[in-house]
This record gives structure tokens, C-alpha cells and sequence, in this order.
């Protein structure tokens, strides 16, 4: 079979050429980074976990209406996707305090905010995806107002979406990141969410315990973050095929 071309590779996925025009494969590896990569391992399964569980989530996201780049799983580490433009943005998400905000504004950890706040970092590894306000993103023309407006309201049913669900398992979601694409369809141009949503790129907190079912495990040295995931996609029930099904409540007549 011929090589697939490599269009990008990044710190935790590759992405290839689809097999059709305005698709792309994406891989998820087992590499993970934190601090802009100045800490770095690989988590055996982790990869595959965050297949699964970005399935999960983009697939719930494109139920309920909000679109997403994602088309389908293709196998344990590769999904297929819409071919977007990716905003230069990461868009953070926070209903509690915490990691960087918490350091910011001297807010103790796990603190509720009295509502969501949206944040944007301009992605940019050498400047280590600094933060910026409405008025850079407009000035220096990554996106527009309306643009602004958008994604805000995106990032918002997102958070509604997630926390809904979490919940629904006992994990509170602190915060996450999501990235947006473009995808152009003619004149018209719209707004999809892209990247991945996963453990990587949200903080979850177990409710009863606070235990830490996220990347923050490994940022850390909190534990084993693959025991970590596991535990979010088996209260999800969303299990890697090789793994050990999770047993029915048995029925009482
Ligand atoms: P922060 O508190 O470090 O700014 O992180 C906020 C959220 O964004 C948290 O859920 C982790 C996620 N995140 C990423 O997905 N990628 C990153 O590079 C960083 C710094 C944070």
C-alpha cells in the first residue's frame, strides 16, 4: 500500500492526508508534553484512550448541534476528519479555579468562578501560547469580532455539553481547551470545533474524592495517568475493544 503523506506533526498527533479531498487522518500517539514540552514521556495507551474519548465527545457535540470536524473513527488510533483551518487560538473554558488562572490571580485551586470565563492563548510554542485579550485578536487578524462572537458561543455549549455529561459520572470538569477550524464551503465559511477533546485538554476532578482523572496526573507526578483515562472512559463506558468490558448491573426481578 502506498504511503500516506504527512501533512503535520504535533506533540501528541499526526495528521495525514484523507482519502478523499477536504479529509485528513489523525493519529493520536502516545506522547506527552507538558510545560511546551519541556517535560515529555510516553504513556503507552494513552493514544488510544484519547481516540476513543474524543469519539466520545465530538460525536455527543455533533448530536446536540454543534459542529465539529470529526466524520468517523477509522481503527484504535486514527479518526478521519474534516480538513479545516485551524484558528491560532486555544479557547479555554473555566468554571472552577485553577493551574494557570489560579497562578495568575492568586485564586486557590477549586474554586468556583461566579460563571463561566472564556480565555484565548494565541497558539505559539516559541512564545509558549501566551494569553491575549479580544483587542489582539482583532488588531493582529486572527479573528474577527463576529468571529470572536462565534467561537464564544461555540466554547459555551461545549461547556454545557461536557459538564452535562461528566456529571452524569461523578467527574466535575474544572476546565478544558478546544481549538477551532474553518471550514469553507463555497462563499460561506463556518465554525467547527477541531483538535481533540480529551483528558489531555480538560481538567476532571472526581466529585466525591477530587482525585485527578486528567493530564494534570501527569504534569504532576500525580500517578499513572493511563490508569487515570481508563477510569474516565470506563465511567463513560467508552472502553478500547482489547480492554475488559464493564460488567452489567445485574437485574433484580
Ligand atoms: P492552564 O490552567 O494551564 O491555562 O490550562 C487550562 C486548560 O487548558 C486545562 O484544561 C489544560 C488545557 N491546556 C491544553 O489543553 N493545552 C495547553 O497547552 C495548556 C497550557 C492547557
Amino acid at each position: 500500500m502506498a504511503r500516506r503523506k504527512k501533512i503535520y506533526e504535533g506533540k501528541a498527533k499526526i495528521l495525514y492526508e484523507g482519502p478523499e479531498p477536504g479529509t485528513i487522518v489523525q493519529y493520536f500517539k502516545d506522547d506527552a508534553t507538558a510545560f511546551n514540552a519541556e517535560k515529555r514521556d510516553v504513556i503507552e495507551g494513552k493514544g488510544v484512550l484519547n481516540n476513543r474519548l474524543s469519539e466520545f465527545f465530538m460525536t455527543g457535540l455533533n448530536q446536540i448541534g454543534v459542529p465539529t470536524h470529526f466524520v468517523k473513527r477509522l481503527n484504535m488510533r486514527e479518526q478521519l476528519v474534516k480538513a479545516c483551518e485551524i484558528i491560532p487560538l486555544e479557547i479555554i473554558v473555566r468554571n472552577y479555579a485553577a493551574g494557570s488562572l489560579s497562578k495568575r490571580l492568586g485564586i486557590e485551586e477549586g474554586v468556583q468562578l461566579p460563571r463561566p470565563l472564556v480565555e484565548y492563548c494565541y497558539k505559539d510554542d516559541d512564545l509558549g501560547d501566551p494569553l491575549v485579550a479580544e483587542e489582539h485578536i482583532a488588531a493582529f487578524g486572527w479573528a474577527s469580532q463576529q468571529d470572536m462572537d462565534d467561537i464564544v458561543s461555540l466554547a459555551l455549549r461545549v461547556n454545557d455539553f461536557m459538564s452535562g455529561v461528566m456529571l452524569a459520572v461523578g467527574i466535575r470538569l474544572v476546565d478544558f481547551k478546544i481549538e477551532i477550524g474553518r471550514i469553507y464551503d463555497g462563499d460561506f465559511m463556518r465554525l467547527v470545533v477541531a483538535d481533540e477533546i480529551s483528558p489531555d485538554s480538560c481538567r476532571l476532578w472526581d466529585i466525591e474524592t477530587g482525585e485527578k482523572l486528567d493530564k494534570d496526573v501527569f504534569r504532576r507526578d500525580l500517578g499513572n495517568l493511563t490508569d487515570a483515562y481508563t477510569e474516565v472512559a470506563r465511567r463513560l463506558g467508552v472502553m478500547p475493544k482489547t480492554s475488559t468490558p464493564i460488567t452489567k448491573p445485574t437485574l433484580i426481578n
